[in-house]
């Protein structure tokens, strides 16, 4: 009940913090019980696993920046994965000595947890590597790759499934579980660095599998419950980031997408735009801003990169001041990772009636006196919705091209995570305010105050 109370509390930022809390306290819980039970051979052993985990966990939670916060993600998740893995080596050593002792259930449930959380396990580091640019973040593809991958799945597979109908050899389970990590590795390594947080979604859904099947075999019923949780609300997180870009979970997996240069530009986008751009001073932008009468903010990733939530909160209150109406447009993929606006700016205590979800706010730009882009790129890129060759054409966007005027901050004329050039930018409304997000908020700030 806590965990399905924490997931329901987490659906909304006013709420996320209480959600956590009460998460936390129903594994707390179950912890306590599950020691109580006289099954417990080793405490001292538990007692330092949970000392070095959790003050790792701890440590590491505390001192992550907010930009990453995925790649911190994938790490603990394919811990989870991994101790799944251990879970059904260990068990499968203890209870088959003798190869046709063990039940079809059990043994089924030892292969599913090993096989799904080896595949967690390796692909989560895969997708941390590539994020903490360990490794090239743009999809590695050779020749004959889903050949290679379906071939090894089905040797997997035939492993797993002579395990469960009774050859209990101790190294089929080992070669199980080297398998199913090279599957992982290879199943990532094609998927380029930016679609890391859906395969993290999906590697997340994994893990709460892997959990689950080790809870059958522990006969366990919090690790059933909270894994099928997990898998669950995981599966729906991919669906639903997938349809934010209007991708398929398929095409995002197999599609490489980030391997080709796009193509630029196009017929129906190129009708709305000059070819040319209009570089602004903070001081122009600051009059504009002041003197309107409703501003929408629409950050982005670079809003994360500059830190520039609070900034950001700063300029709303002095606008505010002088009347003008100031609300913020969240796009559900904006950032690198599901919620990343609503997390930034409920940091700066942004008040929550002010977010507004896309369909809520789109209607509204044609009243919108100026849309202040603070960092963003692809979520407002018109091409989305103009230009049949785009590849990102389909995905729904902030059509911020309603606005009577546009002021987009970045910092150069770069793409951004898509890749592909943004005619939003050439379009005869818009103004360019070059910098860091942080250091032009401020400066606008500075200057609205002036006036
Ligand atoms: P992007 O399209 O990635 O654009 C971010 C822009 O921020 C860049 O053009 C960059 O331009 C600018 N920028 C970077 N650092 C900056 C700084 N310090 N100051 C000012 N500007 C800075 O971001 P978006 O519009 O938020 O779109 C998100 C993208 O990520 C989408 O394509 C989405 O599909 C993808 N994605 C999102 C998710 C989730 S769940 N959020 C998951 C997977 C993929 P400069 O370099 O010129 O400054």
């Amino acid at each position: 009940m806590t965990f399905i109370l924490a997931l329901k509390f987490l659906s909304n930022p006013a709420t996320a913090r209480r959600g956590n809390q009460i998460g936390a306290a129903g594994m707390l819980v179950a912890i306590v019980v599950t020691f109580l039970q006289n099954s417990v051979v080793s405490y001292w052993e538990i007692v330092v696993g949970m000392i070095v985990g959790g003050g790792f966990g701890a440590v590491a939670a505390r001192r992550v920046r907010m930009t990453a916060m995925p790649q911190m993600v994938a790490l603990f998740n394919g811990v989870g994965g991994g101790a799944a893995a251990l879970i059904s080596l260990a068990e499968f050593h203890n209870r088959a000595p003798d190869p046709g002792t063990l039940k079809t259930d059990i043994s089924a449930s030892i292969m599913l947890s090993a096989i799904i959380g080896s595949i967690s396990f390796s692909g989560s580091m895969v997708a941390f590597a590539k994020l903490q640019e360990l490794v090239r973040g743009r999809p590695i593809v050779f020749p004959l790759q889903q050949v290679v991958n379906g071939l090894l799945f089905a040797a997997i597979l035939a492993a797993g499934i002579s395990i469960a109908a009774g050859a209990e050899q101790q190294w089929l389970i080992w070669a199980l579980v080297a398998g199913a990590s090279l599957f992982g590795i290879l199943f990532v390594l094609p998927i380029g660095g930016a679609d890391m947080p859906v395969v993290i979604s999906l590697l997340n859904a994994f893990t709460g599998l892997a959990a689950a099947a080790t809870g059958f075999e522990l006969k366990n019923n919090v690790l059933i419950v909270s894994g099928m949780l997990v898998g669950a609300s995981g599966t729906l997180l991919t669906i639903m980031m997938g349809r934010a870009m209007n991708r398929s979970v398929a095409n995002v997996l197999f599609g490489a997408f980030g391997r080709l240069a796009p193509s630029v530009g196009g017929s129906a986008a190129a009708a709305e735009t000059d070819g040319q751009v209009r570089s602004a001073s903070a001081d122009d932008v600051a009059v504009m801003l002041a003197y309107a009468n409703k501003v929408v903010f629409v950050p982005g990733y670079g809003m994360a990169v500059a830190q520039a939530q609070h900034d950001v909160r700063a300029l709303a209150d002095v606008l505010e001041s002088r009347g003008v109406d100031v609300s913020y447009a969240i796009h559900p993929v904006a950032g690198r990772m599901p919620g990343h606006m609503n997390v930034l700016l409920a940091e700066a205590h942004v008040p929550y009636p002010q977010l507004k979800e896309m369909d809520e706010v789109n209607p509204e730009f044609s009243r919108t006196d100026v849309a202040l882009v603070i960092g963003a790129n692809d979520v407002v890129n018109p091409d989305a919705r103009n230009n049949t060759s785009s590849p990102i054409y389909g995905m729904p966007i902030l059509n911020v091209d309603q606005a009577q005027q546009v002021v987009v901050l970045k910092r150069s004329m770069n793409p951004g995570f898509a890749g592909i050039e943004n005619p939003l930018f050439l379009n005869p409304k818009t103004v360019m305010l070059f910098g860091d997000a942080k250091d032009s908020i401020e400066q606008l700030a500075a200057s609205v105050k002036q006036l």
